[in-house]
């Protein structure tokens, strides 16, 4: 099979790192199985540790091996992957080390060079001035950089001013991740491909909105670096408020990149900010304690390894949102994420008013509402709430709710669903950037999260206890209860 891809470099900072093994390296094997590398793209994996491409490509394969089906991991595509991969010893902030770097590049101008920076944000500076110094950088070389970028709207310019002394936006993929995963992209097409949605959606037929994302894991060893991060800065700031653009945006004017991105700036420019006194009503910040997770006995936040024991680091938030502008003026939009809830599940429920006049049994009122749910993960795929009438002669008007439902893995008769760094790696590749983040949103984001942040630093509190495995603190529920509402579980 020929790949409709041009051929590229793709040099891999931090090559031995969990993203990169973990990812990174499993999701370009899936791009070159599917044929969707090009003829001879080369992976040049780039870390500190001294070892040579062998034990580099053995270390992969290991990776491959933990992460791949056995029937997905092909012996003869496994040899063709391994043989694209080189490696090569760079100490990040010595910029001597990148001459040997440039002696593996290719040496043609056009080749595409993919810099993939798997590393903390605060090495994306140095890595840009290097690779500039050590001439490795040629007409057609990008950047692809890793979230979280800085740890407020400061340190995030910071970050971006350094990689923009050598590289121009245009040169700049910003990952979400959340933006690669099939559902993410398919509300693009169900909002603005289908004009039964397209009229409805707005403040006249919305009630509100609802956005999920749930996690069973707690921080998995990671204290150190999400003590300093906590869910606001590790999940809100970025795929929370980024699942918010994609549902409250207007309809882009075309599928261009900058076009799709100028519209979510609006939505983040829109997003009302949560003042001192609001934090009491619209915002609830949680953190686990131990519990049951399926059953099974886990340790609280401040007993999990490395913990300190002074921390007011936050586990869960819950956020009332709203966006002061036409479109959505008075429709809540439910932010909630959190570690160790119940399950694993990001979902968006968006919940359409009810009719003006009811006319059927007043015990059912509270069933008329339509409901259209967007789940990215598990089991992706849509599902619409309706009304029909029950079935059977003795049931007189007697309503009953049912779900239409679309389940991607078996309408599409797919075995696997890509994994979001396949499609993520696979536009960069073609030089597309409309899954990327851009830096006016990424400032946006930070400044109105930032604002709220301040508000918790000042009050200095801890956050509220929810057990392990449960939805998070009871005030998260009782925010949505004094407006009426109720999160989707607890229907
Ligand atoms: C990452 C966060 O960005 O997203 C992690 O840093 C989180 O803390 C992960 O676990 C969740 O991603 P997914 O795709 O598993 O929902």
């Amino acid at each position: 099979m020929a790949s409709v891809n041009r051929s590229s470099d793709i040099v891999i900072f931090g090559a031995l790192g969990d993203l990169a093994q973990r990812k990174l390296i499993p999701a370009l094997f899936q791009l070159d199985s599917a044929a969707l590398l090009g003829q001879d793209t080369r992976i040049i994996g780039v870390a500190r540790a001294t070892q040579n491409s062998d034990a580099f490509r053995r270390r992969c394969q290991e990776s491959l091996t933990q992460r791949i089906k056995p029937d997905e991991l092909d012996a003869a595509a496994l040899q063709r992957f391994l043989a694209r991969i080189e490696y090569c010893i760079i100490n990040f902030t010595d910029a001597e080390g990148y001459h040997s770097l440039k002696t593996i590049l290719d040496i043609s101008a056009e080749r595409a060079r993919i810099f993939y920076y798997a590393t903390p944000a605060s090495l994306y500076g140095a890595i840009s001035r290097n690779l500039t110094k050590g001439d490795c950088i040629n007409t057609n070389s990008c950047v692809v950089l890793e979230k979280p970028i800085g740890h407020n709207l400061r340190s995030s310019n910071e970050v971006n001013d350094q990689v923009a002394e050598y590289f121009d936006e245009a040169q700049i993929y910003r990952i979400d991740h959340y933006l690669g995963k099939e559902t993410v992209q398919n509300l693009i097409a169900l909002r603005f491909a289908n004009p039964l949605f397209g009229s409805q959606w707005n403040q006249s037929h919305i009630s509100h909105v609802e956005i999920t994302v749930a996690e069973k894991v707690g921080i998995e060893g990671r204290w150190g670096y999400f003590d300093q991060a906590g869910q606001m800065r590790d999940m809100v700031q970025n795929h929370l408020l980024q699942l918010l653009c994609l549902t409250a945006m207007d309809p882009p004017d075309d599928l261009s990149a900058d076009m799709i991105r100028n519209e979510k700036v609006k939505v983040l420019k829109a997003l009302r900010p949560i003042s001192a006194a609001m934090c009491n009503t619209h915002v609830v910040r949680g953190r686990y304690t131990k519990g049951l997770v399926e059953g099974n006995p886990v340790p609280g936040y401040m007993e999990e390894e490395g913990a300190n024991p002074n921390s007011h680091t936050e586990t869960f938030v819950a956020i009332k949102a709203e966006i002061n502008n036409w479109r959505w003026a008075g429709v809540p939009f439910y932010l909630r994420t959190g570690k160790r809830l119940p399950e694993k599940l990001s979902q968006i429920t968006i919940h359409f008013k009810p009719q003006p006049h009811f006319i059927f049994d007043e015990s059912q009122r509270h069933l008329a509402q339509n409901k259209l749910i967007i789940r990215l993960q598990p089991e992706e795929g849509i599902s619409l709430q309706i009304l029909n009438k029950d079935h059977g002669l003795n049931k007189g008007m007697h309503l009953r709710s049912e779900a239409l439902n679309l389940n991607f893995s078996q309408s599409f008769e797919q075995n696997r669903v890509p994994d979001a760094y396949e499609r993520l790696l696979l536009k960069v590749m073609q030089g597309n950037q409309y899954l990327f983040v851009r830096r006016d949103e990424v400032e946006h984001a930070w400044t109105w999260c930032d604002q709220l942040m301040q508000h918790w630093h000042n009050e200095n509190k801890p956050p509220l206890a929810y057990a392990a495995g449960s939805w998070g603190p009871k005030a998260a529920d009782l925010m949505l209860i004094k407006d009426g509402n109720c999160w989707y579980e607890d229907q």
